[in-house]
């Protein structure tokens, strides 16, 4: 029986990859889709979300959340993701704001799902105000887990810092505290996930004559200048969807159970994962991946149609030899 999941999300380039491998998992049931503040304001990560759903066949309901971490200022990140959030690929739609009805939204399929998956790809704000808010939230979820935080490898944000966490660490710590069962997906393995520039210029030739390769020749187009320009590498690191790829098969990672929390501080430790914190929560953490396989797997279901996988799997090498070539 496929396992049902809400996905909670900032599109966002990489989000929009996730989306679309968790559609087509046919071992996965999404049954909602939420969207927060992070890569782009939510109204265009609403709007984006839309967009993916449509062509990628997503029929869940998208319900729009939070505008803001908990006790901050929202801090998108258009240098990263573009102005509307999915690289040089502009939706026909425009954003307009909706009310924030996420909490809420969790807190219903909570209720009425046994177990409930939960694949968090962008800050916690939703997922903590959910728990804040309902008191029978905490007790309905099945696995949770959570693209964010980096242990050993440089933060996205600052030195040490990943994007997300960073995003909003004190909805970090009310998740944290919730007793929930954490799997941890951080920047250690999610880094390695790298699409390679030869399959990204194949998909802007491809996108000449079909659509859909078009929208992902854009969107990763605009993804790999921003890796090229940043950190010289030719490819783009997608994250997210290595959190989707490990709700369906754990044994592509190893695990350790660690012991962490997230630092709250207003400097460049923001966001970090603390590992051994006292009173911190018990994690199921991701420590290596099957990067390779990873990456078979999106071509599989992502990108069949334009990109071969032997083409495609030249990512993980080329992501480990950066790691090599970069030491933190
Ligand atoms: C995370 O931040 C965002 O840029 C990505 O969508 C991903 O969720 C990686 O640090
Ligand atoms: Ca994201």
């Amino acid at each position: 029986m496929p396992s049902a999941v809400l996905i909670d999300c900032d599109p966002g380039i990489d989000d929009a990859v996730a989306l679309a491998l968790a559609a087509r998992l046919p071992e996965l049931e999404l049954l909602r889709v939420t969207t927060c503040h992070g890569n782009t304001d939510v109204a265009r990560a609403t709007r984006n979300a839309r967009e993916i759903a449509r062509r990628v066949g997503i029929d869940a309901p998208i319900t729009a959340g939070a505008a803001a971490p908990l006790r901050r200022p929202a801090h998108p990140a258009r240098e990263t993701h573009g102005d509307e959030g999915l690289g040089y690929w502009i939706p026909d739609q425009a954003a307009h704001a909706e009310p924030d009805h996420a909490a809420q939204a969790i807190a219903e399929v909570a209720a009425a799902t046994h177990r409930l998956t939960v694949i968090s790809l962008g800050p916690l704000t939703n997922l903590a105000r959910a728990i804040a808010a309902f008191d029978h939230v905490v007790p309905a979820l099945g696995p949770i887990f959570i693209m964010g935080g980096t242990i050993g490898v440089r933060g996205t944000q600052t030195r040490w810092s990943e994007f997300n966490w960073w995003g909003d660490p004190e909805a970090v710590e009310v998740v944290l505290a919730a007793g929930l069962d954490i799997r941890l997906v951080p920047l250690d393995v999610t880094r390695r996930i790298v699409v390679p520039g030869d399959a990204v210029r194949a998909l802007r030739d491809a996108g000449r004559a079909d659509d859909d390769a078009r929208f992902w020749g854009e969107a990763l187009g605009f993804y790999m200048d921003f890796h090229r320009g940043y950190e010289g590498l030719d490819g783009c690191v997608v994250n997210d969807p290595l959190a989707v790829a490990l709700a369906v098969d754990p044994s592509l990672a190893t695990w350790r159970d660690l012991r962490i929390g997230v630092s709250v501080s207003d400097d460049d430790r923001r966001g970090a994962i603390v590992v051994d914190a006292e009173g911190g929560a018990q994690a199921r953490v991701a420590m290596t991946v099957r990067a390779a396989d990873v990456l078979a797997l999106l071509t599989q279901h992502v990108f069949a149609p334009w990109l071969t996988e032997s083409l495609v799997r030249r990512g993980a090498q080329q992501a480990a030899q950066w790691l090599e070539e970069h030491p933190q």
